[in-house]
């Protein structure tokens, strides 16, 4: 069973400078929101209470004013600075003493995730014991990502970092679930040509032994990029459309939470003091008044 996650909300950003020159690019907005809600509403839909947010050295404050210390959600919040980016692994040799002897999920700061079995989904990979399970979807333009080939029991049979050349569709998106041989196995990793270490370094460790599976969102759900400026307006798109049709807001945390009965409704009266008068506010209002 997995309790813990971890965040991972450094970089640079610098695809998107000068916007992420003062801002790192995790709170910059996916429409209503900052994108750092939405892979956090990703670990709180799949039960996870635990987390730790890695973010650049000396932007710790920016984050503490949006996400302080995890009590308002019901949830624990810690943060650890990384010093600069080394490779996503980097979040489990940062992360070593948070993990403990634990089992824990990672997620990118920058990821975001979407459909109806979403949550059903995410509930089946935090149980896992032992090995390592990777979140696959199927896009248009695989060489841009990690790729995965699966076998028809979802093992992992071949995963190659952005792959010059075709062998299957789907991504390995940036959601990972990982027993506690992942600390020692991020010990051994090398770095790359570029210096990093490299998660599908990781992950190949895990397939070796036979021990990494998938899940697949499948094409009722979306994964979206947020690399580019371009990827937050088609991500901006995407939730207000959905937003204004249904009426219910994506990755609204206090909804997740108190949904969850991690929190009551004078913690939704904290948060509309907290957030003033907005869109948001409102909101959470209105759910007030449902209850
Ligand atoms: C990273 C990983 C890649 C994964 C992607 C998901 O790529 O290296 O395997 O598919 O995240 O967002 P990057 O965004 O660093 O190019």
């Amino acid at each position: 069973m997995i309790k813990k996650g971890i965040i991972l909300a450094g970089g640079t950003g610098s695809r998107m400078s000068p916007l992420t020159k003062a801002v790192n690019k995790q709170l910059l907005p996916i429409y209503d929101k900052p994108l750092i809600f939405y892979p956090l509403s990703v670990l709180m839909l799949s039960g996870i209470k635990d987390i730790l947010i890695i973010v650049n050295k000396g932007q710790l404050n920016q984050f503490r004013k949006i996400l302080p210390n995890g009590k308002n959600l019901g949830i624990k919040i810690s943060y650890a600075e990384q010093n600069k980016p080394r490779g996503l692994p980097d979040a489990f040799i940062v992360g070593k003493k948070f993990i403990g002897k634990d089992n824990v999920a990672l997620i990118l700061g920058d990821n975001f995730f979407y459909g109806e079995s979403l949550t059903k989904k995410l509930k089946k990979c935090i149980k896992l014991n032992k090995g390592a399970k990777v979140i696959l979807h199927w896009v248009n333009n695989p060489s841009s990502y990690g790729v995965a080939k699966v076998n028809n029991k979802n093992k992992i049979i071949k995963i190659i970092e952005k792959p010059k050349n075709y062998f299957s569709n789907l991504a390995v998106t940036g959601l990972y679930f990982f027993d506690n041989n992942v600390i020692n196995y991020c010990n051994k990793l090398k770095p790359s040509k570029r210096n990093e270490i490299e998660i599908v370094d990781l992950l190949n460790k895990y397939r070796k032994k036979n021990k990494l599976s998938a899940e697949l969102l499948g094409r009722g759900g979306a994964w979206l990029d947020t690399g580019s400026i371009k990827d937050f307006y088609n991500a901006s798109a995407f939730v207000s459309a959905l937003e204004k049709r249904q009426g219910l807001k994506i990755a609204c945390l206090e909804e997740i939470a108190f949904n969850n009965k991690w929190i009551k409704k004078n913690n939704l009266i904290d948060a509309i003091n907290f957030y003033g008068k907005c869109d948001y506010s409102h909101y959470l209002k209105e759910l007030i008044k449902k209850y």
